[in-house]
């Protein structure tokens, strides 16, 4: 379930609140973030972070799912371009209300097309979206 949908619990706020926002840095046609920015202070892992840099038009969210899997996508709604918000494992258009789930794909409309994905590596302790 979204944040929006239930601004009334202040535990889901503050997971709301706790977004992580990275500044990746490029090399090549990679964006290279560490895999040490998905820990928490707990060592537990972060569903998600935001990722950003200044050659970006629009950030990049990238969803873990596992020690080797991770899934990126560019935060632009798909329906007339908004930047999207991310709430847990679901992002948010604030425009017109689309809704996609962390593997891109449309879970309310109005959007009708996926998010643009990226393909996402991991060498070493590096997370490396391929942003050709
Ligand atoms: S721009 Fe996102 S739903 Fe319309």
């Amino acid at each position: 379930m979204g944040c929006l949908g239930v601004l009334a619990s202040g535990l889901l706020l503050q997971r709301c609140a706790g977004t992580r926002y990275i500044t990746g840095i490029i090399e090549g046609s990679y964006l290279n973030i560490p895999e040490d920015d998905f820990l928490k202070e707990d060592n537990s892992y972060l569903q998600h972070v935001v990722v950003q840099n200044e050659v970006l038009q629009y950030p990049i969210v990238v969803f873990r799912f596992s020690t080797n899997e991770y899934r990126a996508f560019l935060m632009k709604c798909t329906h007339q371009g908004t930047e999207l918000q991310v709430f847990g494992d679901r992002l948010q258009c604030p425009a017109h209300g689309s809704e996609f789930t962390n593997n891109g794909n449309v879970q309310n409309g109005p959007a009708d097309t996926s998010l643009r994905s990226f393909p996402v590596i991991k060498e070493s302790k590096t997370i490396k979206i391929d942003l050709s």
